[in-house]
């Protein structure tokens, strides 16, 4: 890169439109949506869609709502040409929907495109040229007026070619594009514009759509908001017109444009399933829409099947989705950092308690709005903390430590965590506390319980093994734990301890119901330590949590 980057490349000039009003203006409404994956998509693809991929592709975006779908460029090839015959002549396009093709102004091409369209029941064609001063001047090497005679012939030629649509049954409408409008002069974009609606003759009834393409993303999102205004204001006959934007992504901001662009007064979006398209791709349409319904505007668009949309998506172009493409990637509803799980975990909670407006920390919408789950959000690697830990064990498996065991075991899974250096599941996670806790068999393990008594007056004698021998020993208290307790402390291995916690819960794993139990003992020096055990026997497992409690204290 050079040092001196200005010697090279130039700022991009400010627009002269004093009084703007986008930036106080905010979004209350969807626009009118057109997918153009089957043609700006397709057109990027290092192996374009066959006709069954486009097909595939078809229906899907026609399920997720699409009214107006542009669905190739019949005269660029037979395959084009071939498959709008086939939605045309299966009659696979629901009346609701609009198919579009593109087409550049020459006659040839025309006439090819309308010879593909025949029959179909309403179509927008969509012719363009390019206008910004390069293209000009490199491209086609002819003056301003020379390529306002390009567009003005080619809207010509489509208008003498109306009534053989017509008389097939197709209505028409056309669309023109000022392609690289973005990189274009406004005021000479309005000149080439308003001489092709002086050929077509718009009328608010029957309006003409004006696309006014960010081919190349050349400026920041605002200065295509002012664009985008400053047409919007000067255009003649504006309510003859339908104004669409169509944002390409090379700044990184190709969202931000669109939304932008619509705040200046545009009625209409075009864009691609997760933006696939040249270089940086086009708009990514899913996220304008999600952005819409996560402020509570229905965007018309429905993708509450996320992941059948991905898989269809990626059957059809061969492109993948991005983990951390917004609403969509695998990853965006995750968390591994410890405070963002526990910020999640306790959000969700007071969610589900109050169901009042969605404000769970750290994620935008509600996972199970696109079809996600929320077993999915909070995934545990070595930036995790307890709570994920903890949610994990709880969602998984059900089982609920309680708080103090939680931040014992945090630290003993994160260190094994960290060890692995991976993502762990909840499986390798339960294993783990299996092995901290419920596993424990040394310095001393249970090898026969039996507790009896009455008010308060217990008595138990039961066997440990210790070092491979079996050892008998009897203790008394007020129940059996405490005489649990007592017979060990008696027994004189291990140093006096007392119970300072207590908790079970039931299991169910399978078809066979256990108990869980998890008790916290305190040693002499103060310091408390937990333990778990697990049996079909509530009483046994409180009795192996006491071991298990035991060995962690005495053997640490
Ligand atoms: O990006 C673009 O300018 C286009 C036009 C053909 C609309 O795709
Ligand atoms: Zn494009």
């Amino acid at each position: 890169m050079l040092k001196n980057a200005s010697a090279k490349y130039r700022p991009f000039p400010l627009i002269e439109l004093p009084n703007r009003r986008w930036p106080s203006r905010s979004l209350s409404s969807r626009p009118i949506w057109c997918s153009v994956d089957l043609r700006d998509g397709n057109q990027a693809l290092a192996v374009p869609m066959n006709v069954g991929q486009k097909l595939d592709m078809f229906d899907a975006l026609v399920k997720c709502g699409f009214k107006e779908i542009e669905v190739g460029f019949p005269s660029a090839s037979n395959t084009e040409f071939a498959f709008n015959r086939r939605l045309i002549e299966e009659k696979r396009i629901p009346d609701d929907v609009t198919i579009q093709c593109l087409v550049q102004a020459r006659e040839d091409l025309i006439e090819k495109t309308v010879q593909s369209l025949m029959g179909a029941k309403q179509v927008i064609i969509h012719m363009y040229n390019s206008t910004s001063p390069a293209q000009r001047k490199y491209v086609f090497g002819k003056t301003k007026e020379e390529i306002v005679q390009i567009a003005v012939r080619g809207a010509q030629m489509i208008k003498d070619r109306l009534h053989r649509l017509e008389e097939s049954g197709t209505k028409v409408t056309l669309q023109y594009s000022p392609e690289s409008f973005s990189a274009t002069e406004v005021d000479y974009a309005k000149e080439i514009s308003e001489a092709v609606m002086d050929v077509w003759q718009p009328t608010p009834e029957k309006k003409m759509i004006l696309n006014l393409p960010d081919t190349v993303e050349v400026a920041m999102p605002n200065i295509y908001a002012d664009q985008i205004e400053w047409i919007c204001t000067n255009i003649k006959n504006r309510d003859s017109l339908i104004v669409s934007l169509h944002t390409h992504n090379d700044r990184g901001t190709g969202t931000a444009a669109t939304e932008l662009g619509l705040l200046a007064g545009a009625d209409r979006v075009e864009g691609t399933l997760f933006g696939n398209g040249e270089r940086t791709g086009n708009l990514d349409i899913v996220q304008v829409a999600m952005n819409l319904y996560m402020h509570g505007i229905d965007p018309g668009l429905d993708f509450s099947d996320m992941n059948s949309l991905i898989r269809m998506y990626e059957r059809t172009t061969g492109m993948t989705v991005p983990p951390r493409q917004p609403y969509a990637g695998e990853l965006v509803f995750t968390a591994f950092s410890g405070s963002h799980q526990d910020a999640i975990k306790k959000g969700l909670v007071g969610y589900e308690e109050h169901q009042t407006f969605w404000d769970v920390p750290y994620l935008t919408i509600d996972p199970k709005d696109v079809g996600r789950e929320y077993r999915e959000v909070i995934r545990v690697n070595s930036q995790s903390g307890k709570g994920g830990v903890a949610y994990l064990l709880e969602s998984e498996f059900g089982i609920e430590l309680p708080k103090d065991l939680q931040r014992e075991f945090g630290p003993v899974a994160n260190d094994e965590v960290d060890r692995l250096g991976r993502e762990v599941t909840a499986t390798e996670l339960k294993d783990m506390f299996w092995r901290e806790y419920i596993e424990r068999v040394d310095p001393i393990a249970l090898h026969h319980f039996h507790a009896d008594g009455v008010d308060g007056a217990f008595t138990c004698r039961c066997s440990l093994m210790k070092s491979g021998s079996e050892v008998g020993i009897v203790g008394k208290g007020n129940g059996p734990i405490a005489a649990f307790v007592d017979a060990i402390i008696k027994d004189g291995d291990v140093p006096s301890f007392e119970v300072a916690n207590f908790r079970e819960q039931s299991l169910s794993s399978g078809t066979e119901a256990s108990a869980l139990a998890y008790i916290q003992i305190k040693r002499a020096d103060g310091r408390t330590v937990w333990g778990a055990g697990v049996d079909t026997n509530i009483e046994l497992a409180s009795i192996k949590a006491v071991v298990s409690a035991v060995n962690r204290a005495f053997a640490l």
